[in-house]
């Protein structure tokens, strides 16, 4: 039996709430407990209830990529021990059990109405019972049972932390109680500070001034990674992003992080981003370089850049890491159906952003069309331009319409140009 079990009592009244006395307190009254309805809901084959609590059927490719990068890690350690923080109905539990076959869970969720619905849930898949040997349910506000698990050294392989809002207030307290070598998988709905509308709140919560920019979405993961990168470095670890998951449900912002021993060696990769409204240039600057900050096309700098930072600047997942998981949920028969072949494109997609040659952004085809002032041709048509020109060029998981490369807009938009005169010609002659 898990020691765990016998310390961690719930809270004496039923609360769902920050350990902050200064952040908004949720409080269920115990008198008259919410009516729990049974919602039967299958994933991956699993059959489980989600009864009233917070649930979303389109977080299942969030939970596969998880539960993926769960069994590797099991595959190569030998041993798998998960504290899923914020569990909701416990379905990443569930999976964490039966997929990646974790030796044992903590299924947490400080909502106590959750609880039934949960024990319900993990009591199918997997035998033990709420003192059983593979998994445990607790419900205490996240901080709480992380900061207790620091404290008896009590660490874990995989820290999920499913969290509403930035989540930057969990980061030390999962970096305190994750095991060195293992996985922090981490969440952000924080859109309005990813889309620049809330500098002093990412300054706040992640230590990042961040202003407006034409690729927001991908500023939401290095927002959250750089917080990551911050936090770690206070407690002499480094983080590695095993991958980056930018949903636009919510708008969802998830990184799975590999906590290492060690500052990282340089901060080449935890910088600043320039991004010029004039020429649409977008450009990294390391902490020694703030002072040259400019672009090219200009010499009023202060009317044409916008700098956001720092952030992490590095890729955004690791391609072998990321090829692992594409073979193991191949293995797994994964991607048969529709929801599979949607899951194979993402991984592939990842696998294609991981190009160490790209840069931070991406080129949105609107903002291409608006500055060359003509209707564009297909994507796949300026990407081979891009290729033949000798630049590095991927798709983006997060905008559909925009390619990521190390073409600077400028001359992306005198190629767009040149396709066109061309495409112009050969339909003259
Ligand atoms: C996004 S939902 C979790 C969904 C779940 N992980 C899934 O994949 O379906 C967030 C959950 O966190 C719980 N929660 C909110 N604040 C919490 C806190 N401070 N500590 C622990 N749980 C909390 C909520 O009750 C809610 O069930
Ligand atoms: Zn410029």
């Amino acid at each position: 039996m898990s020691s765990l079990s016998l310390i961690l009592k719930p809270l004496s009244i039923p609360t769902f709430i920050s350990d902050n006395p200064n952040i908004k307190t949720f409080i269920f009254q115990r008198n008259i407990p919410p009516p729990c309805k049974s919602h039967c809901h299958t994933e991956r084959g699993h059959q489980f209830d989600v009864g009233d609590t917070f649930f979303r059927s389109e977080s299942a490719t969030a939970r596969d990529l998880g539960v993926l990068s769960a069994a590797l890690y099991r595959n190569t350690t030998g041993s798998l021990r998960v504290l899923d923080a914020m569990c909701g109905c416990g379905i990443r539990s569930l999976r964490y059990l039966a997929e990646a076959e974790a030796d044992f869970v903590v299924a947490n969720d400080a909502n106590e109405n959750t609880r039934d619905i949960i024990l319900g849930n993990l009591s199918r898949v997997a035998s033990g019972s709420e003192e059983g040997k593979r998994w445990e349910v607790n419900h205490l506000p996240a901080t709480r049972l992380l900061a207790e698990c620091y404290l008896r050294k009590d660490y874990f392989d995989l820290i999920d932390v499913d969290s509403f809002g930035s989540g930057s207030s969990y980061l030390r307290v999962a970096l305190d109680a994750v095991k060195l070598g293992g996985l922090l998988y981490i969440t952000s709905t924080d859109g309005l500070s990813s889309g620049g509308h809330r500098p002093q709140q990412s300054l706040a919560a992640y230590g990042a001034y961040v202003r407006p920019l034409p690729y927001s979405n991908e500023i939401g993961l290095r927002m959250l990674i750089g917080g990551a990168v911050r936090e770690a470095s206070v407690l002499g670890y480094h983080v590695v992003p095993l991958f980056s998951y930018y949903s636009y449900h919510g708008p969802v912002f998830r990184v799975l992080l590999q906590v290492k021993r060690g500052k990282s060696l340089s901060s080449r990769y935890y910088g600043f981003i320039s991004y010029c409204n004039r020429c649409g240039n977008t450009r990294a600057f390391s902490w020694n370089e703030l002072g040259e900050i400019s672009c090219p096309c200009s010499t009023n700098v202060k009317r044409s850049i916008v700098v956001s930072g720092p952030l992490w600047t590095g890729p955004l997942h690791s391609a072998p890491h990321l090829t692992e998981m594409m073979s193991l949920a191949d293995q797994w028969g994964w991607f048969g159906d529709e929801e599979g072949k949607n899951l194979e494109k993402l991984l592939k997609q990842m696998i294609d952003e991981s190009d160490p040659k790209l840069p931070v952004g991406y080129l949105n085809a609107d903002e291409i069309a608006s500055r060359a002032k003509l209707n564009l041709p297909p994507l796949s048509v300026i990407m081979n331009s891009l290729h033949e020109g000798g630049y590095a060029v991927s798709r983006s998981h997060i905008a559909p319409n925009a390619i990521k490369t190390d073409c600077p807009m400028v001359v992306c938009v005198k190629i767009v140009k040149h396709l066109q005169q061309a495409a112009e010609m050969s339909s003259c002659h």
